[in-house]
C-alpha cells in the first residue's frame, strides 16, 4: 500500500526518468548526425538506462498497489553548440534527478514508508555514480579540447568509456 502523496511523487519521478531517456535519445541522434560515433553510442546506452530507471518505478508502484501513469513527454532539443555544451546539459539534468530523488526519500521518511525508502536507496547510489561519470567526461573535454583534431580523440575516449560502462552491465 502506498499513500496518494507518495504515488504522485513516484509518478513525477517516472516523468523525470522518461524525460531523461528522451533527452539522451535526441542527443544520440545529434551525435550521429555530427559523425560522433562514440558519443552516439554513449547516449543510446544512457537513454536505455533511463528507460530502465523509469520501468523500475513502474513495477514498484504496481507491487505496492499504486497506479503508474505514463507521462506526456515534451520533444527534447535536437541540436547543441558543442559536445561540451551537450554534456553540460546532461550534467544539469542529472543534478535535477538527484535533487528529485533526495526529495522523494525525504518524503518517504516523513510518511513512514520504509519500503519506499529502501527501494529508493538504489537510485541514490545510481545518481552518485551517474553524476561522477558525467563530471569525469566534462573533465576530459576540458583536457582534450574540442578543436577539429581533438574532437576525433574525444569521441574515441567517450566510446571507450561507453564500452567500460557496457561491460559493467554484463
Ligand atoms: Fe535515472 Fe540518470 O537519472
Amino acid at each position: 500500500m502506498i499513500s496518494k502523496k507518495m504515488e504522485k511523487a513516484f509518478n513525477d519521478q517516472i516523468a523525470l526518468e522518461g524525460t531523461a531517456s528522451f533527452i539522451y535519445l535526441a542527443m544520440a541522434s545529434w551525435c550521429d548526425r555530427e559523425g560522433l560515433e562514440g558519443c552516439a553510442q554513449f547516449m543510446h546506452r544512457q537513454s536505455a538506462e533511463e528507460n530502465m530507471h523509469m520501468l523500475k518505478l513502474y513495477t514498484y508502484l504496481s507491487e505496492v498497489d499504486g497506479f503508474a501513469v505514463t507521462p506526456a513527454i515534451k520533444q527534447p532539443p535536437h541540436s547543441y553548440k558543442s559536445v561540451q555544451d551537450m554534456f553540460k546539459a546532461v550534467y544539469a539534468h542529472e543534478q535535477k534527478v538527484t535533487a528529485s530523488i533526495n526529495k522523494l526519500t525525504a518524503l518517504a521518511t516523513k510518511e513512514g514508508d520504509q519500503t519506499a525508502f529502501n527501494f529508493l536507496q538504489w537510485y541514490v547510489m545510481e545518481q552518485r555514480e551517474e553524476e561522477n561519470l558525467i563530471r569525469s567526461i566534462l573533465d576530459k573535454i576540458k583536457l582534450i579540447g574540442e578543436g577539429p583534431h581533438s574532437l576525433y580523440y574525444l569521441d574515441k575516449e567517450i566510446k571507450a568509456i561507453n564500452e567500460a560502462e557496457l561491460s559493467k552491465e554484463e
